[in-house]
């Protein structure tokens, strides 16, 4: 039976830093497209969440190895960084998401692929701004609330939204979007280089907004930089990637 540690092969002692480094890789390896499984991918993650969440005993080991889940699951409402850089280590006092303070957050989304329609880029000054004045479809462009226990994806299923979204577990990047305005802090665990990170990108399914009013653009998957990123969801047997 291997323990977390051994799953993603790093020394019990190794930094955040390290454990995220192995996670991303380990995670893409096991990934069904890159010649691993459904089952592999899970016991990869449930291994990095028990290290992450100070519960590789032998308990978390167990449970990390004897998972028979075949479909990566439904992200938990995991810890998130305190921090909104990029840089996991920084992160000492992780903040889930029911530990968020009771505040109402509006997101405002606009599709990405609205901005190829109209020929807009996200870095547009006045993006929402047209896109307020355009007369576009609510499934294009609106409002909605994320209430506290709900990552961006969830709040916007939940409000009856069809965004794309494949491994709901950090790895595929079918679920990104662009941050315009606001703050989202990047979880740890997820496949998102720093410069993404850097550049607003964030993964629905793990991160949730936290600034009173955020804006975002939603379906950037095909986006420069994130496409490269991007794993087919056809081996997901719960995916929307449309
Ligand atoms: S759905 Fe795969 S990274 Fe979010």
């Amino acid at each position: 039976m291997s323990s977390p540690y051994e799953i993603l092969g790093i020394d019990p002692d190794a930094d955040e830093q390290t454990l995220v480094d192995a996670y991303r890789k380990r995670v893409k390896e096991a990934h069904p497209d890159h010649g691993g499984s459904r089952e592999e991918f899970q016991t990869v993650k449930e291994a990095y969440e028990a290290i992450r969440d100070g519960e590789a005993d032998a308990g978390a080991t167990a449970r990390a190895s004897q998972s028979e889940s075949p479909t990566p699951s439904r992200s938990p409402k995991r810890a998130r960084e305190s921090t909104t850089s990029g840089d996991s280590s920084a992160a000492t006092a992780p903040e889930s998401s029911q530990d968020r303070p009771e505040q109402t957050v509006t997101v405002e989304y606009l599709n990405y692929e609205v901005l190829d329609d109209y020929g807009w880029e996200v870095a547009d000054d006045d993006l929402f701004e047209k896109a307020g004045r355009a007369e576009l479809d609510y499934e294009d462009y609106g409002k909605f609330v994320v209430k506290n226990n709900e990552t961006l994806l969830e709040a916007a299923e939940n409000r009856g939204f069809a965004w794309p979204f494949a491994c709901r577990g950090g790895a595929c990047t079918n679920c990104a979007v662009a941050i315009v305005d606001g703050e989202m802090p990047p979880p740890v665990g997820h496949i998102l280089p720093d410069e993404m990170i850097e550049k607003g990108i964030r993964l629905s399914c793990l991160a949730a907004p936290v600034t009173e009013h955020t804006q975002v653009v939603y379906n950037v998957k095909h986006m420069p930089g994130v496409e490269e990123l991007l794993l087919s969801p056809s081996r997901f047997e719960k995916a929307h990637s449309d």
